[in-house]
């Protein structure tokens, strides 16, 4: 059934527009969460470098990515937004949104066609085109090439924070097919380090806490892949009192583990290794993650960007802004940086304010 807001706007397709003031809540405590995006409002001071800005945009919508799409409401931009995820949406918080005038198409347990349908609403819009994507996996970008390629002469830039969508747009650019240039926020250090170790670090005990509901302390664990989100997943499953089990492929990263003191193989969970699993064996996928600044900042810079900084090919978010997301987080951890002397600055041959490592750092 078609819902309306209640300042009369039907621009969007949400489970259940009444559940917008819980979602509100929802969103307002996120706030106290997301602290560097909430740094970066105050730091605009009511600038709008995303004025005229018009993403399309595709992640999840949870209470955390909310607070990315009203920050980038406040810089200014208009947005339209569908769920890279059938699963992930947070619909009271779809609801709150829809309730702002946010035109948002997105629920819990939409179909395969649904997905498409939403994000089709998202793009096939009368008198609104975008240009700007912020993508997380690459659907969005995957439809409009699919669908709307005309779309493209007036499309800034693509924003990816998905590894699989970063795989699709290097695919696109070895093909010479590549339009438009894109930033690849999940390499930068700040997305790595934050979302893919920390926040899985801390997600992966939740949402198997909620969904299997037992205990891990004596469990026998295997977590494959000793990434940074493998890393993450196995320090907490090792203090909950897991016995942890580690697969990798990649010596470097087998090392590394050796190092930690886990055990390692080099296999990965195929259909035999499952008809060898006990009954009540869990088997988890670590989806996606939050959000954050990272994001923010390179719709900015693409967007601001002058004529030619950025060519048809995907980049990483420069080393700069990498540490200025470093530094909003700190000021809400009441950490304050020292500051090299002149002659210290000299002596390294950097810039007392950054970039202070190459872009390879990790
Ligand atoms: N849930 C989340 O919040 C979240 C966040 C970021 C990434 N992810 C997902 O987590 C996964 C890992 O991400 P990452 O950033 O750690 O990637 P990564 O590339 O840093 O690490 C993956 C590791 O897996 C190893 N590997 C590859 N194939 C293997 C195999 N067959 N057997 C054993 N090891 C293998 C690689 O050598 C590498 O060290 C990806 O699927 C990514 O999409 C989830």
């Amino acid at each position: 059934m078609q819902q309306i807001n209640s300042k009369g706007s039907r621009d969007f397709c949400i489970k259940n527009i009444k559940l917008a003031g819980f979602g509100r809540r929802e969103i307002e405590l996120a706030e106290d969460e997301m602290t560097a995006l909430m740094a970066l409002r105050k730091a605009a001071q009511g600038e709008k470098p995303l004025a005229a800005a018009k993403i399309v945009g595709c992640t999840h919508v949870t209470a955390q990515t909310a607070v990315l799409f009203e920050t980038l409401m406040v810089l200014g931009a208009q947005c339209r937004w569908a769920a890279c995820n059938i699963y992930s949406t947070q619909d009271e918080v779809a609801a709150a949104l829809a309730e702002q005038d946010f035109p948002v198409f997105a629920w819990k347990g939409e179909s395969e066609d649904d997905f498409w349908w939403c994000i089709d609403r998202c793009v096939n819009e009368e008198g609104w085109e975008p240009n700007m994507i912020l993508d997380d996996g690459g659907d969005m970008t995957h439809w409009i090439y699919k669908k709307y390629p005309h779309l493209f002469k007036k499309v800034k830039g693509i924003v990816e924070e998905s590894i699989t969508g970063i795989h699709r747009l290097h695919h696109l650019s070895k093909a010479g097919k590549l339009c438009v240039p894109a930033i690849n926020v999940n390499d930068s250090v700040t997305k790595q380090k934050f979302d893919n170790l920390y926040c899985c670090r801390e997600s992966i005990l939740d949402s198997l806490k909620k969904t299997a509901d037992i205990m891990f302390g004596g469990k026998q664990v295997a977590v494959c892949g000793y990434g940074e989100v493998g890393k993450g997943c196995s320090a907490a499953l090792k203090a909950m009192g897991s016995i942890v089990y580690v697969t990798e492929i990649d010596p470097i990263c087998a090392l590394q583990l050796t190092v930690c003191l886990y055990t390692g193989n080099k296999n990965v969970v195929v259909r035999e290794h499952m008809d060898l699993m006990k009954n009540g064996c869990v088997v988890c996928n670590m989806g996606r993650s939050n959000t954050e600044i990272d994001v923010a900042l390179a719709l900015i810079e693409l967007f601001n960007a002058p004529e030619g900084r950025y060519k048809q090919d995907v980049y990483l978010l420069p080393k700069k802004l990498d540490e200025y997301v470093a530094s909003l987080h700190l000021q809400t951890f009441d950490a304050h940086l020292t500051e090299l002397t002149d002659e210290q600055a000299k002596y390294m041959g950097l810039s007392k304010y950054g970039p202070f490592k190459s872009s390879h750092y990790r």
